[in-house]
């Protein structure tokens, strides 16, 4: 759970957030929803739909190319949404903001772009506990450049151990991706303290900021992060977008990995001059209505606060925690001194796809399977976890509620 600030957080009215997300309020399976699934994607407050749904009534067009009325609108929008991204990462200029279809992208785009600028026999060192999608590009660069892999290891809670991933760094290093809050164990890693490492041996650092950035501050510039990715739906936006922040001074040593119009300055058969940063590297037409989408997301999370919203879904974790200990023959998987939001568990041997389906028809929403990090279940000996993640519409009650889910669970399947 996050550390204690010095000035307490403002404490949140639930009960006013919970009205502003209209799909909370429904039944499933003749249960009231329980949604605890954040950790796959958050659900949406109005003011993001509304700003969708306005942006297609209204500005609808095509950016950057129109002279018409509609056309600028759109890209005021659009632009104006790169600009609160890039004062909510705290990036320095709005041209390292590179929008993009969600995290995956984000990273398989510098593992193409800057990868391209890396050579046989490089090392690129993530950790134990990564996303497929922090695993495979690097493996897809390995085979294209003779790049080699390596990962830090963790311990039996789930943490990184520093200790190794620091006497895995060296001049061969070229490249850090480290996730900042594992998805299926809610770790979260000292993120300062492994760029400042990384930098040390010259290695440029990703962070993959998807599972952390809906309440913990990514503030870039404080970071020292050379790269940054997020996605917009984890973060109460909507799906298909995403950012990837760069530092100019590496973005612009990268080439495009995608070509296409409004990637150009000019184009001849003989010639192409590419654009200037960040459409570089945004070829073709973007998701216009997501990024206008992610843009009212910050905004929402902003008026809410991040402090606000971890300190809240901190409060619920704890009593989650201690609750799901009382269960019998429940095992917490990911036990780290320092987590968030996420409950991922085994029962007994009852497999979590079973327990998972007990849920849904008592109304409880949770995800199962090895979401998407099957180093991370081999390392705890398990095929797949069920995981309980967290919002901040989630409340006690919530918790009580899956309990007595996984009461049922038992009954039925134990
Ligand atoms: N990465 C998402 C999850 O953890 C899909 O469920």
């Amino acid at each position: 759970m996050s550390a204690t600030t010095a000035t307490p957080a403002k404490r949140l009215d639930v009960d006013a957030i919970r009205a502003e997300f209209p799909i909370l309020h429904q039944q499933v399976h003749g249960k009231p929803l329980v949604y605890l699934d954040n950790a796959a994607t958050k659900q949406k407050p109005r003011s993001v739909i509304e700003s969708q749904s306005h942006y297609y009534e209204r500005d609808n067009a095509n950016i950057h190319r129109g002279v018409h009325l509609l056309s600028c609108r759109a890209t005021d929008a659009y632009e104006a949404a790169r600009a609160r991204v890039r004062k909510f990462l705290n990036a320095a200029e709005d041209a390292e903001i590179l929008f993009t279809r969600g995290t995956t992208e984000g990273i398989n785009r510098v593992a193409r772009s800057y990868g391209e600028l890396l050579s046989a026999g490089d090392e690129i060192l993530i950790s134990h506990m990564e996303h497929h999608s922090n695993i495979v590009p690097w493996q897809m660069l390995a085979k294209r450049k003779g790049t080699v892999l390596k990962v830090a290891p963790i311990d039996d809670a789930g943490q990184l151990d520093v200790a190794a991933f620091e006497r895995l760094l060296s001049p061969k290093t070229k490249l850090v991706s480290i996730v900042h809050q594992s998805n299926s164990l809610g770790t979260i890693n000292p993120i300062a303290e492994l760029i400042a490492k990384a930098h040390a041996v010259g290695a440029v650092v990703l962070v993959d900021a998807a599972q952390s950035c809906s309440h913990l501050k990514v503030d870039v510039r404080a970071l020292d992060a050379d790269f940054v990715v997020l996605s917009s739906h984890k973060i109460y936006g909507p799906t298909g977008v995403g950012v990837l922040y760069g530092k100019r001074a590496l973005l612009d040593r990268m080439p495009p990995d995608e070509g296409g119009g409004d990637m150009i300055l000019s184009v001849t058969f003989e010639k192409t001059i590419y654009n200037k940063l960040p459409h570089k590297f945004e070829a073709g037409t973007p998701n216009i209505a997501g990024v206008i989408g992610l843009g009212a997301a910050i905004d929402w999370v902003e008026s809410k606060g991040l402090d606000a919203i971890a300190a809240h879904e901190d409060d619920v974790l704890r009593y989650g925690t201690q609750k799901l200990t009382e269960i019998p023959g429940l095992r917490i998987i990911g036990t780290a001194a320092h987590k968030a939001s996420v409950l991922s568990f085994t029962l007994g041997d009852i497999h979590p796809h079973d327990v998972g389906t007990v849920l849904d028809m008592e109304g409880v929403a949770i995800r199962t399977g090895h979401h998407c990090t099957q180093p991370v279940m081999d390392r705890f000996g398990v095929p797949a976890t069920a995981r309980a993640s967290l919002a901040v519409y989630n409340t006690r009650a919530d918790v009580d509620a899956l309990c007595v889910a996984l009461h049922k669970a038992i009954e039925v399947l134990g």
